[in-house]
């Protein structure tokens, strides 16, 4: 009776107790470390723990690897029980190349001998003849499409027994629970994925997420066949993972993995505690990532920098050319190539402001030959009789004359016009006159550039094709060879005419003081360039302006002085006082000459060709006093706007001729 009591009892505790006799395997990896890793892992081939990253490394990214992941303890089954397990693993696969390879496996199997198993599309476990060595059930997560395997794309999940050919798969989805339908997932992303896959009865569920999602309600595959048991032949099975590379690559991790014989025990995974996808190959493509940013946005401030400085390159030096300037070809520059010479209109290289336009010096290197020039910058607003002008002025190239600055081309831009001419070391005249700090020019060498400047303009009164009026001759526009030779520049203002044209059309234009009385109501003529020429004879002679406001009335105007001197009998006394050594009889011829030039009635004037013989001594000046018409006589005031009540000495001419209406132009140069 007790005995009977005593095996109840036995019998009881043994039918309570049993179950926790059971071996009730369950862990969990939040992440991966090496001593811990020794302990219950088991791994092989290329199967290693990330130092430092708590990942778990089947494959890096190099040709034809296995790696293996195990559980080191077998899970062992008791008759008793019913073979069922539940897992749930966080995996990474990132490309190892532009194509990658080949996948990962889940794997339940017989035993850890995989002799005989091969990479590639194999995972490490089977060969084409199946699982050689043991026998085993894989879910495969397949990112390359092996067609002889009847693999459906190169991003799926299969099931697979004892073959890497899977009995069911499908392409890499989850459902999402949140909205209600099937959503893409992409196993090579390199973004951790959560697989679940259960197996209870005969049932076995795999279903994938996304990191940030929870298991989703409906798997993504399900099969309702498999008896794990007879696949098995055993009720012993190790669990792990498997990981294959081929001639194709990738880098295959496990971040997390928890597993148990039941889907009731199956610990969570604690995802915050989870590793990141490791550095080794995500920096590499994370700082390409950072180092291609960093490429492209100084490849685009480079391409930025240059688009920019061409702009202003075409900006800086844009020009206008236009068909009829094609005839001028040789003498056109490129804008380019006087910025350059003159260091972008640099202030030192700055000589002086000319008529309409500020003048600087340049040096050209025309096929390596260095040469210095003046360039002339003349603003304009672009408007019609620009064309005419340049055209006009670019002709001026064509004439030559020892003593012409010799125009040498030209550029024409949107507001601008520039001329280049010969540099002139010494300057204009006008400086050595009337700025009395430099050294004076002793008389022979007035004389000199006087002969010079009016063989210059009897050249262009009479010998070049077209009659050319300089129309502003004065000391200023006379310029200084390096040897002090005199010569005749600034065609600004010149016009060129067809002998026998009407010169009236042309608006009146000059300096006041030089500008011949019959200038607004005639125009210009040779016959004003000639009267000019006799106010410049003069002023190089005495060395000061026409009109000196400063001056006293009786010496203010020059014509008048001159005059007023010889009627005195004391002609040389207007000379410059600077002369010290000269001849008394050439000074009175130049004056002379001077007041003949500057008469008032243009025809009393000589012409250009006789004043170069006067003045050579090969002619003689003709008689005339001071008191002879149009001798000495002033046609303006010294307020050049207001009119002149003028007296004429002589009663001889006709006076009413001389009588100008002269509103005088130029006066702002
Ligand atoms: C990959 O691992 C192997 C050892 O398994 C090693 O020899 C190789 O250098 C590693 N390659 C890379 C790219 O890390
Ligand atoms: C597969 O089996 C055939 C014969 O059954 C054998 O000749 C071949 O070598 C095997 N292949 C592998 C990779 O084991
Ligand atoms: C799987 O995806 C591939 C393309 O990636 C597609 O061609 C194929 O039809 C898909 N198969 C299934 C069963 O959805
Ligand atoms: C497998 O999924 C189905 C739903 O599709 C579910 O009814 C079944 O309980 C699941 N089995 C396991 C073992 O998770
Ligand atoms: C599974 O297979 C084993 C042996 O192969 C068999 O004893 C068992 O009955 C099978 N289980 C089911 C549910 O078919």
């Amino acid at each position: 009776m007790i005995r009977g009591l005593l095996l109840g009892v036995i019998w009881m505790i043994y039918y309570c107790i049993c179950p926790s006799f059971q071996q009730e395997t369950s862990f969990v990896y939040n992440r991966f470390d090496q001593a811990e890793a020794d302990r219950t892992l088991h791994l092989d081939g290329s199967a290693r723990i990330v130092p430092r990253s708590g990942a778990l490394q089947l494959t890096n990214a190099t040709d034809r690897q296995i790696g293996h992941a195990f559980f080191k303890r077998p899970i062992e089954f008791e008759p008793s029980e019913s073979v069922s397990f539940s897992t749930h693993f966080v995996c990474a696969l990132l490309p190892g190349g532009e194509k990658s390879g080949h996948g990962v496996a889940f794997v339940v199997s017989h035993s850890l001998d995989f002799i005989g198993a091969e990479a590639t599309r194999y995972f490490g476990i089977f060969n084409q003849n199946g699982s050689i060595s043991t026998r085993v059930l894989a879910v495969e997560l397949d990112i390359s499409l092996a067609s002889e395997l009847k693999d459906i794309s190169e991003n799926h999940v299969g099931i697979d027994v004892n073959s890497a050919e899977s009995i069911i798969s499908a392409n890499a989805s989850y459902f999402s629970d949140k909205d209600g339908k099937k959503k893409d997932i992409k196993l090579l992303s390199g973004d951790p994925i959560q697989v679940w896959v259960d197996y209870e009865g005969t049932t076995l569920n795999i279903s994938l997420a996304p990191l940030k999602n929870q298991k989703p309600s409906r798997p993504l595959l399900s099969s309702k066949s498999i008896n794990l048991t007879s696949i098995l032949q055993s009720r012993r099975m190790f669990v792990g993972f498997s990981g294959a590379t081929g001639s194709i690559n990738a880098y295959q991790y496990i971040l997390g993995w928890s597993f148990s014989k039941s889907m009731a025990s199956l610990q969570s995974i604690d995802i915050s505690k989870l590793p990141k996808v490791p550095r080794s190959s995500n920096n590499k493509m994370s700082t390409n990532l950072v180092l291609d940013a960093l490429l492209g946005l100084i490849g685009f401030l480079v391409l930025g920098l240059l688009v920019g400085a061409y702009l202003y390159r075409r900006n800086l030096y844009a020009e206008v050319r236009e068909e009829w300037e094609k005839e001028f070809g040789p003498l056109r520059y490129s804008y380019k190539s006087l910025y350059k010479a003159t260091k972008g209109f640099s202030r030192n290289e700055f000589l002086g402001k000319g008529g309409f336009g500020e003048v600087f010096k340049g040096t050209l290197s025309r096929s390596r030959e260095m040469r210095e020039v003046a360039v002339k910058r003349v603003s304009h607003n672009g408007e019609e009789g620009m064309k005419q002008f340049v055209a006009e002025i670019v002709c001026m190239g064509s004439l030559k004359h020892r003593s012409l600055v010799p125009l040498l081309g030209y550029c024409r831009r949107k507001k601008e016009l520039l001329l280049v001419s010969e540099y002139m070391p010494n300057g204009s005249l006008d400086h050595f006159l009337f700025n009395h700090e430099s050294s004076s020019l002793p008389w022979w060498r007035r004389l000199a550039i006087l002969k010079d400047i009016a063989s210059a303009l009897s050249y262009l009164h009479t010998e070049a094709d077209q009659v050319v009026i300089h129309r502003d001759i004065k000391a200023a526009n006379v310029m200084l060879d390096a040897e002090y030779n005199g010569r005749l520049g600034d065609f600004g203002m010149s016009r060129l005419y067809d002998r026998g044209a009407d010169p009236t059309t042309t608006a009146a234009v000059g300096t006041v003081g030089y500008m011949a009385p019959e200038l607004t109501t005639m125009g210009a003529s040779t016959g004003t360039d000639v009267y000019a020429f006799g106010v410049f004879l003069l002023e190089v002679t005495c060395g000061r302006r026409p009109v000196e406001p400063g001056f006293s009335a009786a010496k203010r105007f020059l014509i008048k002085w001159v005059s007023e001197c010889w009627r005195r009998t004391s002609l040389v006394d207007a000379r410059d006082p600077r002369l010290i050594e000269f001849s008394s009889q050439e000074v009175e011829k130049v004056l002379k000459l001077g007041l003949l030039c500057a008469n008032l009635a243009p025809d009393a004037r000589p012409s250009m060709e006789q004043v170069v013989q006067y003045l050579n001594g090969s002619v003689d000046l003709p008689v005339f006093w001071p008191n002879s018409p149009g001798i000495g006589v002033m046609a303006f005031s010294s307020s050049p706007l207001v009119l002149p009540s003028l007296s004429l000495t002589s009663s001889s001419a006709n006076s009413s001729m001389f009588i100008t209406h002269s509103v005088l132009y130029g006066s702002g140069r």
